[in-house]
């Protein structure tokens, strides 16, 4: 199956899986429009990958922590380009936290992960579900990047752990409560497992060293098999748990037992 929409909003489309994944957008025909802080990395993917002719690029840069300007910032979008089907909400970081001397710990780093992986995806979804609620009954989709972080948690990341869980069970909810009401709208949940980007960089986690750039899966790899799994139909690309997600981290086991008892719990509540 070829990806089924037309046209993607990429956030956190500046490096790593972001950057990844909307390339093999592109390359595939799918139209792309780039996003993150970075200009010189959004110029860099329109040069790239703007004169293929395989698909449209376009590129505009946003801090998704600046939540009075997302509302503005989704007008603006979908004025330029009514067309988008898809809006990939991708953007994330990660820092270091140790609960074993609680004077060190920065409770700015931990707001920052908390607004930047949790409250301003919220924020997003806000903004943008209505535009592609009003484009029924074309399909649309909305695409969270999670993390197999969302199942098990790991020690040396408790917070950002945190944030990608509560994203998880927001979205496990979401899309029910949208296929209850028979909305145009898929919601789509990536769970990469570790992959080689700058997301474990000295620059953002110096507990790391050197370590941090080589630590996970080959993102050539990981972009492939996560690209498979969105080309999938049905319900088979709702969820994507790429490499050890699937089994080593539950997602196969325990956590399809999770997901039936929330179905048990939806359809007593609804008695
Ligand atoms: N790599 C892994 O091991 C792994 C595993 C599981 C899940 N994930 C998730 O995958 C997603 C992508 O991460 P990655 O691994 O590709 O890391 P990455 O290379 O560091 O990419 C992070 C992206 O998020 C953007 N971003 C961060 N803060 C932003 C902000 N305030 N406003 C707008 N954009 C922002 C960055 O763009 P700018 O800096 O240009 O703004 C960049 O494009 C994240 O949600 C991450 O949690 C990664």
């Amino acid at each position: 199956m070829p990806f089924q929409y037309k046209k993607v909003l990429v956030l956190g489309a500046t490096s790593g899986i972001g950057w990844a994944l909307a390339a093999k957008f592109v390359e595939n025909g799918v139209s792309v429009i780039a996003v993150g802080r970075r200009q010189e990395k959004l110029d860099d993917f329109a040069k790239q990958y703007g004169t293929t002719g395989k698909a449209t690029v376009d590129t505009a840069a946003f801090d998704i922590t600046k939540l009075q300007e997302i509302p503005k910032f989704a007008q603006d979008m979908f004025t330029k380009h009514p067309d988008i089907d898809c809006v990939m909400l991708n953007a994330g970081l990660q820092r270091h936290l140790s609960w074993v001397e609680p004077e060190k710990v920065k409770l700015d780093d931990l707001e920052l992960e908390v607004f930047t992986n949790y409250i301003s995806q919220m924020h997003l979804t806000k903004a943008f579900l209505p535009y592609l609620q009003k484009q029924a009954p074309t399909p649309t989709s909305m695409i969270y990047t999670t993390s197999g972080l969302a199942l098990v948690p790991i020690l040396y990341c408790p917070n950002y752990c945190a944030t990608k869980a509560a994203v998880h069970h927001m979205v496990l909810a979401m899309r029910q409560q949208l296929k209850d009401a028979q909305s145009n709208v898929k919601i789509i949940e990536l769970f990469p497992p570790a992959v080689q980007t700058e997301l474990h960089d000295a620059k953002h986690q110096p507990e790391m060293g050197d370590k941090g750039s080589s630590m996970g899966m080959p993102l050539n790899d990981f972009t492939k098999e996560a690209y498979e799994g969105l080309c999938k139909d049905g319900d088979e690309n709702e969820q994507i748990p790429v490499q050890a997600v699937k089994s080593f981290m539950g997602f196969d086991s325990w956590e399809q037992e999770r997901q039936k008892t929330m179905m048990k719990l939806a359809g007593a509540m609804k008695k």
